[in-house]
C-alpha cells in the first residue's frame, strides 16, 4: 500500500504565501483540516500553517499584531517540512508520524502539492494489516505438523529478515547452530549465496527456482525463494524451499563423463592429427536472428564448434545405422563417415565475439565455396574417391540446384547427408535434441529446440526425394 492510496487529495486547502490571516482561516473553515498548504506563485510548495500557528496569531494582542501580517510570516517554511512522495510506502509514513509530532504531512510530486497525509486514516490502515499479519503467521502455524514432516526443508522469515519457521528437514541440514528462531542474518551468514537472493527477492517480490545451492554436509541442493505477500501485493516475508539433487547431480557427472568419453571414441575415426586440429580451431556460433534488420546477435561461441559438428553428426550417423538406414541399397555406411569427416574440413569462419551484431550474408563465406574447398582437400591430400567427393563438393546445394551431371546413384546418400549435417548444426548451434524413425526407405526427423521455427516433424523418402511436414504425414 502506498501514501497515494490513503492520502487525501482533493479536499486539502491550498493558498498563496502572502495570503493575510483572515484567508487562511477561510480556507481551513472551508477544507475542515487543522493545516493548509502555502504555496508560491508557481503553485509550488513553500510550507503549512496548522490551526495551532493560526490561533498563537490570533491570539497576540492587538498592539503585538503586525497589520501586514502574511502567511508566509508565519508558516513553517518548506526547508523544515517533512513531506512524502505519492508512492511512498506506509511504512515510511507510520515512522514520520511516530518521530515527529505531527499530524498531517503534505505529499508532494515534483515540489507540487497533491495530497495531504492525515495521521487517523494512516495509523488505522496499519493497525488493520498488523493484525491481519498476526492472522497469517497463525495460519501458517496451524500446519505446522504438516510443515515440520515435510521431506522438503523448508524455512519461512518476514520483512524484516527475522526467521519464523524452520521446519525439520531444515533443522536437518544445519544451517543454522540451533533450532531456535533468531535472526535470519544468522542463517544467511551460513549460506552466503542465499543472503544476495533472499534480499532480492524481499526487494523485489519475485519468485527465484532452482537456484543451485553451494555444498552443504556434502550434498547439494537446489532451492525456491518465493514472497509471501498481502493481498495489495505488499511484502509480508519469504518463504524458502532446498530440495536435495546429490544424487541427480551425481548422475549428471556420470553421463557428462560418459558423453566425454563416446566423444573420445569417436575422435579416433578423425584420420589424423591435422585433421582434428582444424576441426578444433574452428569456431561454430549461437545466435539470434532479427527478422526486421536481417542481422543475427552472437550469443555464444563455441570455440571448438568444427570438431563438435563432426562429432555430433557422426553420433546423428550412428543413431541412424541403428534403425537400419545403412541397409538400404545406395547408402554406404563408410562413405558416409568419410563424407562427415571432411564435409567441413575447408571452412574458414570470422572470429566474433558474444554480443557482436553482424549481417550473416556478409559476414560468413558462402557455404558453397567451403563444400568447394573440402571436396578439393579430400580428393588430393586424402586421396578419397569420386562419389565420395561429390557428396561433400555438393552438401550445400538444394537438391533442384544439382547439375544434371550428379550421378543418380548418389542421390540417397545426398539427402542422407544433408539430413545429417543439417540435424548436427541444430544439435551444435541450437541445442536441439533429434530423433529419428527410419521405416523402409523413408526416414522421419523428430527436432525439438528452443527456436520455434526448428521444431518440426518431417519425414523424406530417400528414394524419391518427396518430404512430409507433420501435418501432411498422414497424407504418405
Ligand atoms: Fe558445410
Ligand atoms: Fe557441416
Amino acid at each position: 500500500m502506498q501514501v497515494k492510496d490513503i492520502m487525501d487529495d482533493e479536499n486539502f486547502g491550498t493558498i498563496i504565501y502572502k495570503a493575510g490571516m483572515n484567508e487562511v482561516a477561510e480556507e481551513m473553515l472551508r477544507t475542515g483540516f487543522s493545516s493548509v498548504l502555502i504555496i508560491d506563485e508557481k503553485n509550488k510548495l513553500t510550507g503549512i500553517i496548522s490551526g495551532y500557528d493560526l490561533r498563537k496569531e490570533i491570539a497576540k494582542e492587538e498592539t503585538e499584531k503586525d497589520q501586514e501580517t502574511t502567511a508566509a510570516d508565519i508558516m513553517t517554511p518548506r526547508e523544515k517540512l517533512l513531506t512524502l512522495n505519492p508512492e511512498s510506502y506506509i511504512t515510511e509514513a507510520v515512522e514520520l508520524f511516530s518521530e515527529n509530532r505531527i499530524n498531517q504531512i503534505p505529499v508532494v510530486k515534483d515540489e507540487y502539492p497533491v495530497g495531504l497525509l492525515n495521521i487517523r486514516p494512516t495509523l488505522d490502515y496499519y493497525q488493520k494489516k498488523e493484525k491481519k499479519a498476526r492472522l497469517r503467521v497463525e495460519e501458517l502455524e496451524e500446519f505446522a505438523d504438516i510443515i515440520d514432516n515435510l521431506h522438503e526443508a523448508l524455512i519461512v522469515f518476514d520483512k524484516d529478515k527475522n526467521l519464523r519457521m524452520v521446519n525439520k528437514a531444515a533443522r536437518e541440514l544445519n544451517l543454522k547452530d540451533d533450532d531456535k528462531l533468531g535472526n535470519i542474518n544468522n542463517l544467511l551468514d551460513s549460506v552466503p549465496r542465499l543472503k544476495p537472493i533472499v534480499e532480492e527477492v524481499l526487494a523485489l517480490g519475485e519468485t527465484k527456482k532452482m537456484i543451485e545451492v553451494p555444498e552443504i554436509n556434502g550434498k547439494n541442493y537446489v532451492s525456491n525463494c518465493v514472497p509471501l505477500k498481502e493481498d495489495d501485493g505488499e511484502i509480508q516475508g519469504v518463504l524458502q524451499t532446498f530440495s536435495d539433487v546429490t544424487q541427480l547431480k551425481k548422475l549428471q557427472i556420470e553421463l557428462t563423463k560418459a558423453n566425454n568419453e563416446l566423444d573420445k571414441a569417436f575422435a579416433l575415426t578423425l584420420p589424423n592429427y591435422k585433421v582434428e586440429n582444424k576441426l578444433r580451431s574452428t569456431p561454430e556460433y549461437k545466435d539470434v536472428f532479427d527478422s526486421k534488420t536481417g542481422n543475427i546477435t552472437i550469443t555464444d561461441k563455441i570455440a571448438d564448434g568444427g570438431y563438435r559438428h563432426v562429432i555430433n553428426a557422426l553420433k546423428v550417423a550412428a543413431d541412424l545405422h541403428e534403425k537400419g538406414v545403412m541397409n538400404l541399397v545406395g547408402i554406404d555406411k563408410d562413405v558416409l563417415v568419410r563424407a562427415i569427416i571432411f564435409h567441413d574440413i575447408g571452412k574458414t569462419q570470422p572470429n566474433l565475439e558474444k554480443g557482436t551484431v553482424v549481417n550473416p550474408c556478409k559476414i560468413f563465406e558462402d557455404g558453397k565455396n567451403h563444400a568447394a574447398r573440402s571436396a578439393e582437400f579430400a580428393k588430393n591430400f586424402y586421396d578419397q574417391e569420386e562419389d565420395l567427393v561429390s557428396l561433400i563438393y555438393y552438401h550445400h546445394h538444394k537438391e533442384e540446384e544439382l547439375p544434371a551431371s550428379f550421378p543418380g546413384h548418389l542421390l540417397p546418400s545426398f539427402r542422407l547427408f544433408k539430413i545429417i549435417d543439417g540435424c548436427s548444426a541444430g544439435i551444435t548451434r541450437r541445442d536441439a535434441v533429434v530423433s529419428f524413425d527410419v521405416q523402409g526407405t523413408k526416414v522421419t526427423i523428430h527436432e525439438q529446440n528452443t527456436h520455434p521455427m526448428f521444431n518440426l516433424t518431417k519425414t523424406i523418402d530417400l528414394f524419391s526425394g518427396s518430404w512430409w511436414s507433420q501435418a501432411l504425414k498422414n497424407k504418405d
